[in-house]
């Protein structure tokens, strides 16, 4: 069975401001996990010479793909970051803070949520079927870069979570979750390469 990797960006700048959102490049941090991560593909799909690396077309994404060679790349917009909208940019205590009424509102129905002239939960779910129609027909290992967000809705549906759910799943940094789609269901395996 051919496997799928899901990752995060490596730590961008704007992780480390808490700010959401952007289009930062990689902190120290996570130019090394683009290193580890490109140790672990390389050895890992090594016998694999059809595997193919998607990123978003947000910077973090394709830098950390950087440092990986041998593969091809495909960048998907559907695979960038949910967005926020007017919050674009700014800190969750800055939304708090300016906007309390936003950040009620989406403390109450995170999932159903749409930040004004942004995107809810559902609105990401929804702009990712066509990716996930080919990652189902891939026959090759496929090496998915993205975004919390959008990797909650991905991994949501290859764990086969609730809907309910899909908002607060936790996708940490630096770690790599191994997806085997199998005779006997789905199988995980997680890597944490780093801190
Ligand atoms: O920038 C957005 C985050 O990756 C998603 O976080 O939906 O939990 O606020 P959140």
């Amino acid at each position: 069975p051919r496997p799928i990797l899901l990752t995060r960006h490596g730590e961008s700048m704007d992780n480390v401001r808490g700010r959401i959102g952007g289009d930062s490049s990689l902190s120290e941090s996570g130019q090394l996990y683009s290193r580890k991560l490109a140790s672990f593909v390389e050895k890992r799909l090594k016998s694999e010479r059809t595997a193919s690396i998607w990123t978003s077309t947000l910077q973090r994404t394709i830098l950390t793909a950087h440092p990986i060679i041998g593969f091809p790349k495909i960048q998907w917009r559907a695979l960038d970051e949910i967005n926020a909208g007017v919050c674009d940019g700014m800190t969750y205590d800055e939304i708090k803070k300016s906007k309390p009424e936003e950040y009620e509102s989406r403390r109450k129905d995170k999932l159903r949520y749409r930040y004004p002239r942004g995107e809810s939960y559902l609105d990401v779910i929804q702009r990712l079927e066509p990716v996930i129609i080919e990652l189902e027909r891939q026959r090759a290992p496929v090496v998915v870069i993205a975004h919390q967000a959008v990797l909650r809705a991905l991994y949501a549906y290859f764990a086969d979570k609730p809907l309910e759910e899909v908002p607060n799943i936790e996708i940490p940094l630096h770690t790599i979750i191994e997806i085997q789609m199998g005779v006997a269901g789905v199988q995980e395996k997680r890597y944490k390469l780093m801190d």
